[in-house]
């Protein structure tokens, strides 16, 4: 028997529920229009990367149709330098990677849209979420979520986004491993680390979009990483609309996240646009860089 998203919600909390629902339907107009909106802006975002269009109208997309459920109180985008303010009355706090990896567009790699949902004022540490997502749009397009009761994934099909699994857990041991940044930016004890791995025989994936590679640990287990890098200890990822949602994501499915110390859901941001190094996988990946 299939089961469509919105069943799956039932036991969760409606407004929340139809947060999700609506992000999922919203990430459909979005692929539809992507073949439309190649190309570059002529803007850059606030951490001076060269936008595209689609990132652009992606995140419009997402705020004004946000806007419409009347449930979300404010948006912080990795498009926008500030907090956006949508309706004072809203329940829900939201983050946006509104195309998350998006210069994979022109070579139609993996990109996606990733979610991190709140009732705290932002910002805050990832731990308070109540809800975690991402869509990914592969040859199917799914989305993946947590209501803080696991993790699930649903298939966009022509009956909606039905259940694909359920309560996914990271398989031991992990086979793969993806990480960022150029290999001679590697601190030398992360270095030793990979070879470690690579002598092992775990296997490289990395396709350059953090939902794509989150996504391949996931279900096969293993290690992502955009490290902290010699000339950047703050590494390329965002704490607030990147690394949070994804690190409730891996700890929900049984895995751990760090930024080389601890949790990543344990960091106190200090400004909305900070950068922290991500390590995300199977826990016991995950304690041995924590050594290190
Ligand atoms: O959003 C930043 C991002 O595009 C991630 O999706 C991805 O993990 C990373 O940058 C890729 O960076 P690089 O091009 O350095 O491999
Ligand atoms: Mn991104």
């Amino acid at each position: 028997m299939i089961q469509t998203l919105k069943e799956h919600l039932e036991t969760t909390d409606s407004e929340l529920a139809s947060l999700i629902i609506k992000i999922g339907e919203i990430a459909e107009i979005i692929s539809a229009e992507l073949p439309y909106r190649r190309g570059k802006a002529d803007t850059k975002n606030v951490f001076g990367e060269v936008q595209l269009v689609a990132d652009k109208w992606a995140d419009e997309c997402l705020i004004e149709e946000l806007k419409k459920t009347g449930i979300v109180k404010t948006i912080v985008s990795e498009e926008h330098p500030d907090i956006v303010k949508i309706n004072e009355q809203g329940k829900y706090n939201v983050t946006l990677d509104p195309l998350d990896g998006s210069s994979n567009i022109e070579t139609n790699n993996s990109v996606g849209i990733i979610v991190g949902i709140y009732k705290k004022d932002l910002p805050t540490q990832g731990k308070h979420q109540v809800a975690a997502m991402y869509i990914l749009y592969g040859p199917m397009i799914t989305l993946v979520y947590t209501a803080r009761n696991g993790v699930h994934e649903f298939l966009r099909t022509k009956e909606g986004f039905i259940l694909k699994e359920e309560n996914i857990k990271l398989p031991e041991p992990g086979q793969l491993y993806g990480i960022g940044g150029l290999r001679k930016e590697w601190q030398p004890k992360f270095k030793e680390y990979v070879e470690e791995l690579e002598a092992k025989g775990s296997k490289l994936r990395y396709g350059g979009a953090f939902v794509g590679d989150f996504n391949q640990v996931l279900h096969y287990g293993g290690i992502f990483s955009y490290p902290a890098l010699i000339t950047k200890p703050q590494g390329k990822l965002r704490l607030l609309v990147e690394a949070f949602p994804m690190s409730l994501i891996i700890e929900q499915a049984g895995g751990a996240s760090s930024n080389g110390e601890k949790s990543i859901l344990e960091i106190e941001p200090k400004d909305l646009n900070q950068r922290i190094p991500v390590y995300v996988g199977n826990k016991e990946f995950i304690k041995k860089i924590e050594k290190l």
